[in-house]
This record gives structure tokens, C-alpha cells and sequence, in this order.
């Protein structure tokens, strides 16, 4: 059995994930309609990377008889003024994010919910990788300013990522 307030908790931050993928396949569409289609792949694997978030807490709410209650989502921003615009507002969102999970795990830890919290140790890992690659690309844009050389290379270098699908529905 799990705690109401925990189940409330995560069935909110399934809404924070979907809601991510919302934004970054926003971003997507958006670097699509520029021609920038490295950066437009990039954002799409980015946003099935977020699916994969919310349905890692998805299953693990059913697996602990919490009930997984989907939230409305909110339009997201639709355009961005430039590659470097756009990286920054992931920068910031990933930020936010990591708060969110930091709560949780607070949330874990008062509750002595060990099961949850150690779930939660996934999630804390990934972000900070997830923090760490925005800021990476944040970087490089800032070095190439107005080069559309560079632009294009860093294009380039981005439509190389694929998606690795979860080995199973715990990965
Ligand atoms: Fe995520
Ligand atoms: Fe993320």
C-alpha cells in the first residue's frame, strides 16, 4: 500500500513528464519549420525520452496499488527566437524539474516510503545528466554566436542521437 499524499505527488509529476514532452516537441516543430532538422530530431527523441519518465511512474503507481490519475495539460510556448532561446529554456525547465523530484524525495523520506524514494533515485540521476547535456548545448551555442557554419554543424551533430527504447519497464 502507498500513502494518498505520495500517490497525489506522483501523479502529478506524470503530469510534469508529459508536460515536458509536450514542450519539447513544441521545440521540435519549431526547429522543423526553421530547417534546423538535427535539432528538430534531437527534440523528438527528447520528447519520447519524457514519455518514457512518465510511464516509468506510471507503472510504478499500479505496481504499488497507488491509482494513476492523468491530469489536462497545458498548451506550450509554440515558437523560440533562436536555437540558443530555445536551449536555454530546456536549461531552465530541467532545473525545474529536478526541484520537482527533489520534493518528492523529500515527500519519500517523511513519509518513510523507502520503496518510493529509492524509485525516485532513478529519476534523481537522470537529471542530472538531463541538466548537464542542456548545459552543454547552451555552451556551444554561446561559441557560435552567429556563425550559421557552426549552426549547421551543431545541426548536424544533433540529428546523430537516437532513441534507445527501456530494456524493460524498468529502465
Ligand atoms: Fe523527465
Ligand atoms: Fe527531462
Amino acid at each position: 500500500m502507498i500513502d494518498k499524499k505520495i500517490v497525489e505527488a506522483l501523479n502529478v509529476q506524470i503530469n510534469e513528464e508529459a508536460a515536458s514532452a509536450y514542450l519539447y516537441l513544441a521545440m521540435s516543430a519549431d526547429f522543423k519549420s526553421r530547417n534546423l532538422d538535427g535539432f528538430a530530431s534531437w527534440m523528438k527523441i527528447q520528447t519520447q525520452e519524457e514519455v518514457v519518465h512518465a510511464m516509468k511512474i506510471y507503472d510504478f503507481l499500479n505496481s504499488r496499488d497507488g491509482k494513476v490519475m492523468l491530469q489536462a495539460l497545458n498548451a506550450p510556448q509554440d515558437t523560440w527566437s533562436s536555437p540558443l532561446e530555445a536551449f536555454k529554456a530546456v536549461y531552465k525547465h530541467e532545473q525545474y524539474i529536478t526541484g520537482c523530484i527533489n520534493k518528492l524525495v523529500k515527500l519519500a523520506r517523511d513519509q518513510n516510503d523507502n520503496a518510493t524514494e529509492l524509485f525516485l533515485g532513478w529519476f534523481v540521476t537522470e537529471q542530472v545528466e538531463e541538466e548537464e547535456t542542456a548545459s552543454t548545448v547552451v555552451k556551444k551555442l554561446e561559441l557560435i554566436k552567429d556563425s550559421s557554419t557552426g549552426l549547421f554543424m551543431l545541426d548536424a551533430e544533433m540529428g546523430a542521437r537516437v532513441f534507445t527504447p527501456p530494456v524493460d519497464g524498468n529502465e
